[in-house]
Parts: C-alpha cells; structure tokens; sequence
C-alpha cells in the first residue's frame, strides 16, 4: 500500500498528465486550422502518449488499491502564432513535468516507497526523452529559419511520426 501523501500526489500528476494531454490536442487543432498537417499529427501523437502516461499512473494506483480521484481539467490555450512557438512551449512545459516526476521520487526516497520509486524511473527515462524530442525539433526549426521550402519538408517529417 502507499501512503494517502503519495496517493494524492500521483492523483495530482494523473490530472497534470492529462492537462499535458489537453494542451497537446489544442496544438494539434491549432496547427490544422493553419494548414500545418504534420505539426498536427505531431502533437495528436503526443497527445496519445500523454494519455498513456495518465494510464500507467491509474493502472498502478489500481494495483496497490488506491482510488483514482479524476478531478477538473484547467483550460487551455486555444492558438499559437506559428509551430515555432507551439514547441518552445512544448520543452517548457515538458521541463516543468521533469521536475513534477522527480518531486514524486522525493516523495518515494522520503518514505522509503520503493515500489513507487521503481515505478517512477520509467518517467524519468521517458521526461529524459520528452525534452530531448523537442529540443531536436526546436534545433531543426533553427536551420529551417525562413526557408518556406525547408519549413514544408519539415512539415513533411513531422507528419511521419507513428
Ligand atoms: Fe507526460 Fe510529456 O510528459
């Protein structure tokens, strides 16, 4: 069993994984309605992946019989200037996430879980990888600048993401 601290916080995270979620489908739209296909089907992934991070935390908190408390989802933005800004947005948010994830393994450490604390490190790999994904993408952006040929096969890239 887990203690109602660690009960609540992994409530907390599976709200902020599925706002993660939120945020990500109104980039998906957002990038559609601008005719950008591939920065849309970029973010509809994430928006998948999101959501099974949501999942794993409600399938653990089932496995040590600890009611999931599914609370309001804040609202989110709803248009971004360009793609530019979408995925600046992105890693910040992606490092804010990072630092949520490592908080719940000071709560592990603190209380000496360690079954959560093993959960956890298979989102401190994955946080490793979220923030890398759209660093690169902000990187290739960079030597994209104003080449609108670039920019379209990047769009192109992008929409290759399984
Ligand atoms: Fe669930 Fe992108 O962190």
């Amino acid at each position: 069993m887990i203690s109602n601290r660690m009960h609540e916080a992994i409530n907390a995270q599976i709200n902020a994984e599925m706002w993660s979620a939120y945020l990500y489908l109104a980039m998906s739209l957002d990038a559609a309605e601008k005719g950008l296909r591939g920065v849309s089907n970029w973010f509809r992934k994430q928006y998948d992946e999101e959501m099974e991070h949501a999942f794993k935390f409600v399938g653990y908190l089932g496995s040590q019989l600890a009611k999931v408390e599914l609370k309001p989802i804040d609202a989110v933005p709803a248009t971004w200037c360009c793609a530019k800004k979408m995925f600046e947005e992105t890693l910040t948010h992606e490092k804010k996430v990072t630092a949520m994830i490592h908080a719940l393994c000071d709560i592990a450490a603190e209380e000496k879980d360690y079954a959560t604390a093993n959960f956890l490190q298979w989102y401190v790999a994955e946080q490793v990888e979220e923030e890398a994904s759209a660093q690169e993408i902000l990187d290739a952006l960079e030597c994209v600048g104003e080449d609108k040929a670039a920019f379209y096969m990047f769009d192109k890239e992008l929409a290759a993401r399984k």
